[in-house]
């Protein structure tokens, strides 16, 4: 993003701020949709990584489908304008009051986790009088070697079931008069820079599918689930023909319509967070810390995962040369709360301006309000327009469902 007045940003949304670009997600979102061209495919966005309602309907707007792991998140997507043929409900751990509105919400497909969970749905389809379409999520035991808090492809996880627990359970979904085995799905981890292991799972998952097509199972989609890694540091982002092309190649000629469940690499890179300085610091043995007023609630990521986020100067009153090794730390109470370490940055002062960069994904979704601090304003630049899309929240908000209780 260029041109953009930080001072001015903060003036009329304060901060932290998180800003996107929507011009971005587009782009980002048509080129893994381009490259499914020639083949049956729907990009459903997993709003895991960022659920706010102007970002959902804007990708509703280019076609995209939707992956939702809660009844919230289900209704997120149809309040910004998805259709509920192009909605589907995964997560390991579903209630039946939730499958019960999934269902009557009419959605593509129900993903079960576990043999209980199917019963539930087939229960619960029962009780309705309705036939639910559904898919299963096939642990294939392949290494995603990401973090091992964003690694779900392996026994020792929780997601999806083995490929001999699966058969079973589409054998009992086959002779269902309520459940309608039309997917086969899975998603072996987040963050991924080497597809190697999404295309080995691909292989291992088409083959199972080429036993359930000989079963008379009709699969009618292979969810190949989320994870394409994006650039945070010095990463290289997964070339997007080689993934489609592996994907194709998996598929050995099938006619299925492919799904992908990617969320990080539409909208990770598209968003930023604005954070002012309010105070330089020096311990005694000389360590230096930038500490600025966005938090590990507003951004967790470095906190959580140790991740590593850029940052860029969006504004400094004197502009220096004496840079140093800093963190930028935020002020709430935990030694775990930075946004960066080790930087080299010049010497700051309160007010001026940083910019935490490829923020757009798991950041404002995974944002609390710990320390009772309000969840922060967001905004969207398209066309070299701003437009606000999420207001900063008021202390009467962090208090609301409490207060009544004095
Ligand atoms: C089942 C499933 N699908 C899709 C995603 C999205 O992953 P990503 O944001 O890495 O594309 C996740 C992330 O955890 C997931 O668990």
């Amino acid at each position: 993003m260029t041109n953009i007045d930080y001072n001015a940003l903060r003036a009329d949304f304060d901060t932290p701020l998180y800003i996107y670009d929507f011009d971005m997600i587009k782009a980002r979102y048509k080129a893994i949709k381009d490259q499914f061209i020639a083949h049956k495919s729907l990009i459903c966005y997993a709003l895991k990584a960022n659920s706010n309602l102007s970002i959902l309907k804007l990708l509703a707007s280019q076609g995209a489908g939707f992956d939702c792991v809660s009844i919230g998140e289900v209704r997120r997507a149809l309040l910004a304008g998805a259709k509920p043929y192009k909605i589907i409900f995964s997560g390991v751990g579903k209630r039946q009051s939730e499958i019960k509105q999934a269902i009557n919400f009419g959605i593509l497909m129900l993903n079960a986790e576990s043999p209980a969970e199917l019963e539930s749905i087939e229960q619960i389809a029962k009780e309705l009088n309705k036939i639910v379409n559904i898919s299963i999520r096939i642990n294939p035991n392949i290494d995603a070697k990401t973090h091992p808090y964003i690694s779900t492809g392996l026994n020792e996880n929780k997601f999806g079931v083995s490929i001999d627990q699966a058969r079973i359970m589409y054998l009992n979904a086959q002779k269902s008069a309520h459940l309608n085995p039309i997917g086969v799905h899975f998603h072996i981890g987040s963050q991924l820079c080497d597809i190697k292991p999404i295309i080995e799972a691909a292989n291992i998952v088409s083959d199972f599918t080429s036993e359930l097509i000989a079963a008379g199972i009709e699969i009618k989609f292979f969810d190949v689930g989320g994870g394409l890694g994006v650039r945070y540091d010095n990463e290289i982002e997964p070339d997007l023909y080689e993934y489609a092309q592996g994907i194709l190649g998996a598929l050995k000629g099938k006619d299925l319509t492919i799904l992908c469940e990617l969320g990080r690499y539409i909208v990770a890179n598209a968003g930023e967070l604005l954070t002012s300085v309010l105070y330089e610091k020096q311990s005694q043995n000389g360590k230096r810390f930038v500490i600025v007023d966005g938090a590990m609630n507003d951004l967790i990521r470095p906190s959580l995962y140790s991740a590593h986020h850029g940052v860029s100067l969006a504004s400094i009153q004197k502009p220096n040369e004496n840079f140093s090794t800093t963190d930028i730390v935020g002020p709430i109470c935990e030694s775990g709360d930075f946004l960066a370490k080790n930087i080299s940055l010049p010497q700051l002062q309160n007010g001026d301006l940083l910019l935490i960069k490829s923020a757009g994904a798991y950041g404002f979704s995974m944002a609390s309000n710990y320390n009772t601090r309000p969840r922060c304003a967001q905004i969207a630049i398209e066309d070299g327009k701003v437009r606000q899309i999420g207001k900063k929240e008021s202390f009467e908000d962090l208090i609301q469902n409490e207060k009544e209780f004095l």
